[in-house]
């Protein structure tokens, strides 16, 4: 349906939301959570109407021990049809722990900037690709969907605002380089509304935008309409976190993802189907943060 304008109102349209939840928000919670607890918290989620639900890391133990079980949960969850469960993945290492926990869709992730990149995987943007190279040729033969992330593509805590051509650029290479889809990251969740709609300029212009998803932070309440704004120019993939879950360890002053709840309500007051019950979602983040315990070492 569209307005006289023709801007799409959006009414009856479909999104899609992809629940990091598991992964994003958990990776960032402190205290221990059961990995029963998590295994029971993706299928809550699953069960609440999420279709895709990133559901743990195959990074480095020492760099996340909050997912030190990602191999004991994904060979645990039972796996709904019609749902799938992406999981972190930084190098072929990842990918081998990741194969053998039966992982059929996995997420690259790389960054904006140089100071970024370093920080948090450990080598410049050039040595990212050089990494996922082999992963991605190893995923493209396995049939394995294959997402990538650009971190910090609006503000870097390192080096500061990002012009939005280099954060395109980025995202513009991970589709050259084989992912399916390719999350923008406002990883501090600084983005306004104006910083938005340049980085939505150049990406509309170079991205297959049906393929690209927007990942919001909400450290400064600005997600949910830098969402809505997203919305309005065509995109449809937003990714978010049940009860708002996370943060990241590597982004100093990066508050938690948009909450999942927020954004199915605000998309149902718009008629905009997400397919997710908002309520059970947030049960769902209550269920897991009641099963924390604190101030325990992690065992594994
Ligand atoms: N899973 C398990 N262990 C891994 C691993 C993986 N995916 N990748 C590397 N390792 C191990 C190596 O075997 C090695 O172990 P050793 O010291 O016992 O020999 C050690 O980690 C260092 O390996 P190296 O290849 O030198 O990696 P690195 O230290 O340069 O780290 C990353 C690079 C990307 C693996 C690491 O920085 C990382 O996992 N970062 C995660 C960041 C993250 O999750 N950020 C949040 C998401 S945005
Ligand atoms: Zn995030």
């Amino acid at each position: 349906m569209s307005r006289q304008d023709g801007v799409s109102t959006g009414i009856g349209e479909q999104i899609t939301i992809v629940e990091v939840g598991p992964r994003d928000g958990l990776q960032n919670e402190a205290g221990v959570i059961p990995t029963a607890a998590k295994i029971a918290f993706i299928e809550s989620l699953a069960a609440a109407g999420a279709r895709v639900i990133e559901a743990t890391s195959f990074v480095t133990p020492a760099a996340v021990p909050q997912l030190a079980d990602a191999g004991e949960v994904m060979k645990s969850i039972r796996r709904q049809p019609g749902v799938r469960y992406p999981v972190l993945v930084p190098n072929e290492k990842g990918y081998d722990r990741a194969r053998d926990a039966g992982v059929d869709a996995i997420a690259l992730f790389t960054a904006a900037t140089e100071a970024f990149c370093q920080a948090n995987i450990r080598c410049s943007i050039d040595e990212s690709f050089d990494r996922f190279a082999p992963v991605i040729e190893r995923a493209r033969a396995d049939r394995t969907w294959i997402r990538g992330y650009v971190s910090v593509a609006f503000d870097c805590p390192y080096s500061g605002p990002v012009p939005a051509e280099s954060a395109v650029a980025v995202a513009r290479r991970l589709f050259d380089a084989g992912c399916d889809e390719v999350s923008i990251a406002d990883t501090l969740g600084t983005a306004t509304a104006a910083v938005v709609q340049d980085l939505l300029t150049v990406a509309t212009d170079e991205l297959p935008i049906e393929h690209v998803a927007l990942h919001f932070h909400d450290t400064y309440g600005h997600a949910v309409s830098n969402i809505g704004i997203a919305f309005d120019r065509g995109y449809r993939i937003f990714d978010s976190a049940a009860g708002g879950l996370g943060g990241c360890p590597f982004a100093p002053g990066a508050s938690g993802n948009v909450a999942t709840e927020a954004v199915v309500r605000s998309f149902d007051a718009r008629d905009v189907m997400s397919g997710i019950d908002s309520a059970a979602v947030e049960r769902a983040a209550a269920d897991v943060l009641q099963a924390r315990i604190d101030d325990v070492a992690p065992t594994e």
